[in-house]
């Protein structure tokens, strides 16, 4: 009965509790994705590295758990990298994670954290953790000090890592030797809640010119409440990171509840950055309504910087493999609808791809799309043309009494470009994610209705709404094989 929420095309754990992202690497044909793993609760407890590989992002075949708790401590987040050069000496082409071991029964208060290896040479099928770890030991003053990300630089070894409010940054020539070589924060963009999961990358703003993001998690205080995903946009010489925003600045990811602790692909075959998310809130994400799994990852985003008049910011959009599963497929161009008036009420779903141009009509007072219809239940996707806003309610969306915090209502300011909204919605069982302007905003939200609720409108209040284009398709399930 719970599995109603199991997502068709949104990648989950074949049972029990699943957190972040970790180990995204592309090696021989294969994407692979680990996961923050707990294989015997459907709640949070001692940290596993689940696996799972696929040839195309959407597809995933479950493999056996990677790496196990053991004396050194809980398995937390961290990356995995292709060890090309062999700097490690642990064999050729060796697939190398990179992760932190939490042990906090060292001192009940204090939680003791240092940064770890293990390696594996059958394309991450079987795994050796390395016998001089840690690589990076505990330095005695910080209670955060986790989840490295770790990239190859040039000529050297970069880890990205998480203490407190600040990201570390350390240099090594052969992933076992580290010395600390930069930090960033101390009062830079949201610091309300803990730093947690750093990424960093190079992005091109246009053809002569780049710029290097800066991804974090913030443990509460985040846009929509809870936890969620700042960035920062500068410059990164191989050492540390500097911005070039002024502290104040602050840039979130994504303004929904759900989107946390992203990592992007090492190695992506044809160069692209994508990042897949845990699409959860620290706030809830223990008390979800699913039964026999509990933890669900975002669609995977390609990322770009376009260059606003702010300077540039991030753009994202899902990826395109994901067209492999649209089918049946409505289309309408130059379109005008009245209030009252629902375009779509021969269309139902819960696994839906919406694509729509509209035109701001000033005379009118919002549009939008009210999703997965019931008796008392509606998610609406709603555009306030007064505010200017992009406005995700789920309120009564389903489900929602399991968390105070939950039943929310997210909007952000989002300008019409060349008088047209645009939005790309992706529907799954348990999921909208909102996609607007291209891409320039983002609103990911868990939500849990009833499997009855299939109803979808696309309504106007106050004057007509002119469409210059909106393709509907109804998606078909990705396979997950174990
Ligand atoms: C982020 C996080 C990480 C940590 C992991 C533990 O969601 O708190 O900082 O490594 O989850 O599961």
């Amino acid at each position: 009965m719970s599995d109603s929420y199991r997502p068709a095309f949104h990648f989950t754990p074949p049972s029990m509790w699943l957190n972040d992202p970790n180990g995204l690497v592309y090696y021989a044909g294969e994407y692979h994705l680990f996961y923050q793993y707990h294989p015997h609760s459907t709640v949070w407890g001692p940290m596993h590295w689940g696996h799972a590989v696929s040839k195309d992002l959407v597809n995933w075949q479950h493999l056996p758990i990677a790496l196990y708790p053991d004396e050194r401590g809980l398995i937390f987040s961290g990356s995995a990298a292709i060890d090309w050069n062999n700097t490690a000496g642990f064999g050729k082409e060796a697939m190398v994670a990179i992760f932190t071991c939490n042990n906090h029964t060292y001192d009940d208060k204090k939680r003791v954290e240092d940064q770890n290896i293990a390696y594996s040479t059958d394309r991450g099928r079987t795994w050796t953790k390395y016998a001089g770890n840690p690589v990076v030991p505990h330095p005695g003053n910080l209670t955060d000090f986790r989840d490295p990300k770790v990239f190859w630089h040039q000529d050297h070894w970069v880890m990205v890592l998480a203490a407190g409010d600040r990201v570390l940054f350390y240099i090594s020539p052969d992933l076992k030797h580290w010395e600390q070589s930069g930090v960033f924060g101390g009062g830079y963009g949201s610091t309300d809640g803990v730093w947690e999961t750093p990424d960093l990358f190079q992005l091109p703003v246009n053809d002569s010119d780049s710029r290097w993001v800066l991804t974090v998690g913030v443990g509460s205080g985040a846009y929509a409440g809870g936890s969620g995903t700042q960035y920062f946009i500068g410059d990164f010489d191989g050492k540390t990171f500097i911005s070039e925003n002024p502290k104040e600045t602050v840039l979130w990811m994504d303004y929904g509840a759900d989107f946390y602790a992203p990592q992007s692909w090492n190695d992506e075959p044809n160069g692209r950055r994508i990042v897949l998310g845990w699409m959860s809130n620290w706030q809830y994400a223990r008390l979800t309504p699913t039964e026999t799994w509990r933890g669900i990852f975002n669609i995977p985003r390609e990322l770009s910087l376009a260059d606003t008049k702010d300077g540039p910011r991030l753009v994202q959009a899902q990826i395109k493999e994901l067209q492999t599963l649209r089918g049946a497929h409505h289309h309408w161009q130059n379109e005008t609808v009245m209030p009252g008036e629902n375009l779509l009420k021969n269309i139902s779903g819960d696994c839906l791809e919406i694509i729509t141009n509209v035109l701001v009509n000033p005379q009118a007072t919002s549009f939008g799309f009210k999703l997965r219809i019931g008796a008392d239940e509606q998610t609406l996707v709603r555009y306030d043309i007064q505010k200017q806003e992009l406005i995700v309610d789920r309120s009564k969306s389903g489900i929602g009494d399991f968390h105070e915090a939950f039943a929310s209502v997210q909007a952000v300011k989002l300008r019409p470009v060349e008088n047209t909204i645009q939005l790309h919605i992706l529907l799954d069982r348990c999921s909208v994610e909102v996609f607007a302007n291209d891409g320039e905003t983002v609103i990911s939200d868990v939500i849990f209705p009833s499997t009855s609720s299939m109803g979808l409108e696309l309504f106007t209040e106050g004057s007509e709404l002119k469409i210059t284009q909106l393709d509907v398709y109804q998606l078909t399930p990705a396979v997950f094989t174990s």
